[in-house]
């Protein structure tokens, strides 16, 4: 219970953050022509050690010299963990233009890690006279960073998003699992000799989730590594909107439309919810707090969820 607020988060749509490695220049275009609302240039884990200090000027070449539209446009950078990331945050501040919007932190463990790359970036905008200020995201991706994720998501202005990295997440954890994200074999309940999955994210996501909306952060889930699997995208994709996900990372364009479709709300939904506003309005009118809606309860909690799905498809259909 509380008295404040809860903050709303950012109004800008971040259905599908598409990744490309900053040492593979061809893609730059592709994904600048794509239907991604977030595009993440990689300076982290997809580039090799050896291509690090080349990726960094490719980056920044591409920031300044192509046409990314309305793209919320975002860099990762290398983890606080490796000699890297100071430079990367360094030359990306002082050599890119105002188009970067958003620098991503992978490895998030605490909020001290976030402090440190805010100091760093509010050095060099001011160094520089850059009159944008440059957002953050984090992916929590440690059992640290899930253990400090509330504090993470009250770690500075700065931060607009939060992604869940399964792959990182699950080796730090000790699973047993080497797929990035979805179903998991062993992950199951056995009723009556009949298996039944489970979802092995669930509490990651959740926890997410929770710190998120109560910092006004956007939530967003990580990458689905079988981009061969549409329909495990898919029943992914639907399983993190069902708990207040945002959007989802697509590495490989076959994933984008997945996640634009599951995370607008569809027509459906949108009328629906309209409609449940208006027999609200019309219970309000009658001294009610609570009406029935096709043959099912609606309160003043139900206004709310379905003002959450309006909000979602005007901020879509705005951007
Ligand atoms: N963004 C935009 N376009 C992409 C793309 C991406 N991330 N990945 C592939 N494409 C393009 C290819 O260039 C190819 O284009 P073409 O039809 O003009 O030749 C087309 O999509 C089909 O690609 P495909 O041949 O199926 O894949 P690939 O073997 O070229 O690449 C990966 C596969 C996984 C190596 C590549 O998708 C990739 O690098 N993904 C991002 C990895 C990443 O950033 N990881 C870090 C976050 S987890
Ligand atoms: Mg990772």
């Amino acid at each position: 219970m509380s008295f404040r607020l809860q903050p709303t988060p950012p109004a800008r749509p971040n259905r599908c953050q598409l990744f490309g490695p900053g040492s593979n220049t061809k893609l730059f275009a592709k994904m600048a022509a794509s239907a991604a609302d977030v595009i993440n240039l990689d300076l982290e884990d997809s580039v090799a050690p050896s291509d690090k200090d080349t990726a960094r000027q490719n980056v920044i070449e591409a920031i300044n010299t192509i046409d990314w539209g309305t793209k919320t446009l975002s860099v990762r950078i290398n983890s606080l963990d490796t000699p890297y990331w100071y430079r990367d945050v360094v030359d990306l501040l002082e050599n890119a233009g105002d188009r970067l919007d958003m620098i991503m932190i992978p490895k998030v463990g605490c909020a001290a890690d976030v402090y440190a790359v805010d100091a760093l970036v509010t050095a060099v905008e001011r160094a520089k006279g850059r009159t944008k200020p440059i957002a953050l995201e984090v992916i929590i991706e440690s059992a640290a960073g899930i253990a400090h994720v509330e504090e993470i998501a009250a770690s500075s202005p700065r931060l607009q998003a939060m992604s869940l990295g399964a792959a990182d997440f699950a080796a730090s954890m000790g699973m047993q699992t080497t797929g990035i994200g979805g179903t998991q074999e062993n992950y199951y309940m056995l009723h009556e000799g009949q298996k039944y999955w489970s979802d092995p994210w669930h509490l990651a996501q959740t926890a997410i989730v929770a710190a998120c909306r109560t910092h006004g952060i956007m939530p967003v889930d990580g990458p689905f590594g079988d981009f061969s699997d549409d329909d495990g995208c898919r029943a992914q994709a639907r399983r993190s909107a069902t708990l207040g996900m945002v959007g989802k990372w697509a590495i490989h364009p076959k994933q984008i439309a997945i996640s634009n479709e599951v995370f607008t709300p569809s027509d459906e939904a949108v009328s629906e919810a309209h409609e449940i506003l208006a027999a609200m309005e019309t219970a309000k009118a009658n001294g009610e707090g609570a009406t029935v809606y096709k043959g099912r309860l609606v309160d003043i909690a139900s206004i709310k969820q379905a003002e959450v799905i309006v909000r979602q498809s005007e901020m879509i259909a705005a951007s």
